[in-house]
């Protein structure tokens, strides 16, 4: 039961990416009215998760995190309970060293048991776990520390690795943790390279791996590139961190991230990560089973120019022969045309396009 509560539910919120250290409860709060209001929650978004910089920089004299009190004055339990009220649920972050990344709290090392006791007495969801100041212990020694504590605080409490894939964290994150991340920090341009994929293999439900968190609506791309960044990190069942605020959300952002048929992709329960199963130079084909003998597949145009690329069927492990019915899930339609051996699409410079094969009826 708590495997199955655990493996679903991916899609969430993060304050790092828009606010780094400048959140507060009011904040938060907002965001949590905001999830809902919008739609997202019913789409699937119900953590709302606090990053870095949330309490004091000293614990107190019984070793406790205290809540920052300029910022977080009503505490962390009223706040969980505001979210809970709602509805969702409530994220929290630590880290693995003596100190957050941040430098302005501590982190948990050596009290892994008291905070983790700490947390489920506030009643926390998610642990977002980082791995600064380590006194350069290996976090293969680290993490799990924290797992048998969470384990024994007696509250299901997703836990999530941000170690940033330097010890290969996807080769030993399951079962220390729920998700692991694979790459170093995201930064909001297209220039950023995709290391995620070569790590494919180790994802499953109950252990995904994390290529960090959502860009989408914070303004440093075009909405095309939004939409592949989206994409990517659906077909690749990446968990869907939103990092913008979503309480001014454009038009756009909000088309991107509440599109329920990528959405459906990325929370398929089969849990299989897409592959890039090839390149050409700028153009990529990436595709993955999902349930029901389908196929998710998605066309990358990463080149400076309008281009044609083609999905050969036995790229994307279909027989030759195959009918194929194709839906377009950012046109939201399906194809008149049933498609055998081969697909091909006209995509916008870094633009894509992502669809749904099933056997034609
Ligand atoms: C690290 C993490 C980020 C964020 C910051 C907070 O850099 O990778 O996601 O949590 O720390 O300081």
């Amino acid at each position: 039961k708590l495997g199955q509560y655990l493996r679903k539910k991916k899609c969430r919120w993060n304050s790092w990416n828009h606010f780094y250290c400048g959140i507060n409860e009011q904040i938060i709060r907002e965001t949590a009215d905001a999830l809902i209001s919008t739609g997202l929650s019913k789409l699937g978004y119900q953590y709302v998760n606090i990053d870095d910089c949330w309490a004091e920089e000293n614990r107190d004299a019984s070793g406790s995190f205290v809540p920052k009190k300029s910022t977080f004055p009503s505490g962390i339990k009223a706040l969980a309970d505001y979210v809970h009220s709602k509805g969702l649920k409530l994220g929290i972050y630590s880290d693995a060293g003596h100190k957050t990344c941040s430098e302005k709290m501590p982190g948990s090392l050596g009290h892994e048991e008291h905070d983790a006791k700490t947390f489920a007495e506030w009643g926390i969801d998610y642990l977002k776990y980082d791995n600064c100041f380590n006194d350069g212990i290996k976090p293969i020694v680290r993490y799990p520390v924290m797992t048998k504590a969470l384990a024994k605080a007696g509250r299901p409490i997703f836990f999530s690795l941000c170690e940033w894939g330097d010890m290969h964290p996807a080769t030993w994150g399951f079962p220390v943790g729920n998700s692991w991340r694979t790459t170093n920090d995201i930064t909001d341009n297209w220039q950023r390279a995709d290391q995620n994929e070569r790590w494919a293999d180790y994802a499953k439900p109950g252990g995904w791996n994390d290529p960090d968190m959502l860009e989408v609506g914070n303004g440093g791309m075009t909405k095309d590139e939004y939409v592949t960044h989206f994409s990517i990190w659906a077909i690749s069942k990446a968990p869907l961190l939103v990092g913008c605020d979503v309480r001014n959300m454009s038009k756009d952002t909000k088309e991107i991230l509440t599109n329920e048929e990528v959405i459906a992709v990325n929370q398929d329960p089969l849990g299989v990560q897409a592959k890039k199963v090839r390149m050409e130079g700028d153009w990529e084909v990436w595709a993955g089973p999902l349930t029901g003998c389908r196929i998710a597949l998605l066309l990358v145009n990463r080149g400076p120019d309008r281009h044609n690329i083609t999905a050969q069927w036995d790229d994307i492990g279909l027989d030759l022969k195959a009918v194929m019915e194709v839906r377009d899930l950012w046109e939201h339609k399906t194809l008149e045309q049933k498609f055998v051996g081969n697909l091909t699409a006209t995509l916008e410079t870094h633009g894509s396009k992502m669809y749904v094969l099933k056997p034609a009826p």
